[in-house]
């Protein structure tokens, strides 16, 4: 690392940090983004934000963070131009399209119909060499998240990562050691536990309204696209996409469009289908309702079912696992047409919850307040927000890595025991799978040249 970069990097960080607590004070417009649209907003209290990966999640992504006068998006950065081909064909996505909005954004919130103060790149690593970018949003498939976070945390950026936190349980155990090692902020993008009514339902099931837990059960949406089936012929690559660059880390393969843009995560190179994708969302509110601390020691496949075999996709068709919590209390993940929710039954009643509110059986543990003696949970009312605060005050977001990660575990500890079809043995403490060698092998992936976790 450049150490004179690395000193003026942590000067403007420091900077940050010290004008949050101290109010504001003089600094050199770093951009030619006008003050008028950052408001109160002297550049010395924005956060420059780059992103990378600029597909059908950066639709959702990029409103939320212009949302905030205190940070400005510097860059857009995207393996491909710009192209349909993702989740549905209205979708016209890519750095440029994604540059394009962020500027319209600006030009109208400033009225300068001329506005360029973003601009699009293809290489993350030029991202990152950028002394004017303070953090990075990785909106990325899932084999890219370990190696883009830990190049972020070596080049001192705080990380906003899109769940999965990586591809494997190693790629998460990486991804901690960098985040720690380099001090840098990073938030788990799974917004669920910015969600005021997932928050009140996991304090009710936490301080006990539903006397002792008896199971819980995690739903995962149904797939949203089908492979090619057995025998589907490669595809020319379009125009404007450099796809040895998307593959980066993960095995070479041909082209197909199914492949990439969205559909990626129904291929096991690339992701860990509606297990790590809705999953990652259900179980990590269940972790959140019984207590993160807590962690399964036993795997079980329950039917689950996969493409044929010589099917481009190849994860789950059909969601389908137990895992077992120390005490004996079971989560039961499976496909649901609910597609993300939690279900919790004790004792005392039941707790169901889906992406807009809880109910309770009786009705009356709703109402019952929280309070007194009651553990509360972290307060965060938007996730993004809480980011931007977070690397202000450089303390833990509401999903830390540690958190994002161990919840990435118990997805990819399902899929593997759904694979292998046989019950598994888990050691929390030491994340090792005991007593099987083959389903050990499967927590750790080998990576395609150059890429690897070694960056220094
Ligand atoms: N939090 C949520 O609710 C939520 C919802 C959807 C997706 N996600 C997550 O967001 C991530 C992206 O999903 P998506 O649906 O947007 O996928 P997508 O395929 O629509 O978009 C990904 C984009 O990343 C680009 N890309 C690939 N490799 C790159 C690289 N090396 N450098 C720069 N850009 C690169 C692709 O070209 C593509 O445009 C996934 O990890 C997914 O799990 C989260």
């Amino acid at each position: 690392m450049n150490t004179n970069s690395a000193v003026r990097r942590i000067s403007r960080r420091d900077f940050l940090r010290s004008s949050a607590a101290l109010g504001a004070v003089a600094w050199g417009m770093p951009t030619i983004v006008p003050s008028s649209v950052f408001g109160q907003n002297a550049p010395s209290k924005r956060i420059n934000l780059a992103i990378i990966g600029a597909g059908n999640q950066s639709t959702v992504d990029l409103p939320e963070w212009l949302k905030n006068d205190d940070c400005q998006i510097l860059t857009i950065c995207d393996v491909n131009r710009g192209s349909r081909g993702y989740r549905d064909d209205k979708q016209f996505l890519g750095r440029e399209p994604q540059r394009d909005f962020v500027n319209a954004f600006y030009a109208k919130k400033t009225g300068k119909d001329s506005f360029k103060g973003c601009d699009a790149c293809i290489d993350f690593r030029d991202v990152l060499a950028r002394k004017d970018v303070d953090a990075v949003a990785i909106i990325t498939p899932d084999h890219w998240h370990a190696v883009q976070t830990i190049m972020a945390a070596e080049a001192g950026k705080d990380i906003y990562c899109q769940k999965p936190l990586g591809l494997t349980v190693r790629d998460g155990q990486e991804m901690i050691k960098a985040v720690r090692k380099h001090k840098r902020v990073l938030q788990c993008g799974s917004q669920w536990r910015s969600t005021k009514h997932v928050r009140e339902a996991c304090e009710l099931v936490r301080n006990g309204r539903l006397g002792k837990l008896q199971k819980i059960e995690s739903f995962v949406a149904v797939n949203n696209f089908a492979g090619p089936g057995p025998g589907w012929k490669p595809e020319p690559v379009p125009e404007g996409f450099d796809y040895n660059f998307w593959l980066g880390p993960a095995p070479q393969a041909p082209y197909h469009n199914l492949r990439c843009f969205y559909k990626f995560r129904f291929i096991r190179d690339y992701s860990g289908g509606q297990t790590t994708n809705f999953g990652h969302h259900a179980n990590g509110v269940v972790r959140w309702a019984i207590g993160d601390d807590l962690f399964p020691t036993e795997f079980e496949d329950a039917g689950s079912e996969f493409p044929e075999p010589g099917d481009l996709f190849t994860t789950p068709t059909k969601v389908s696992f137990r895992a077992r919590f120390p005490g004996g209390v079971e989560l039961f993940c499976h496909t649901d047409k609910r597609s993300f929710g939690v279900r919790f039954e004790g004792t005392e009643g039941w707790l169901e919850l889906g992406s807009k509110k809880f109910e309770t059986g009786p009705a009356t543990i709703k109402s019952s307040a929280i309070g007194g003696k009651d553990q509360r949970l972290y307060v965060s009312e938007n996730h993004y927000r809480n980011f931007l605060d977070c690397v202000k005050t450089r303390q833990d977001g509401v999903e830390p890595v540690e958190t994002g990660h161990r919840t990435s575990m118990l997805c990819h500890l399902g899929n593997i025991a759904m694979l292998l079809k046989r019950k598994l043995k888990f050691d929390p403490l030491s994340e090792k799978i005991l007593g099987d060698d083959e389903a050990a092998a499967m927590l750790a992936r080998p990576m395609r040249a150059p890429w690897s976790y070694t960056t220094t």
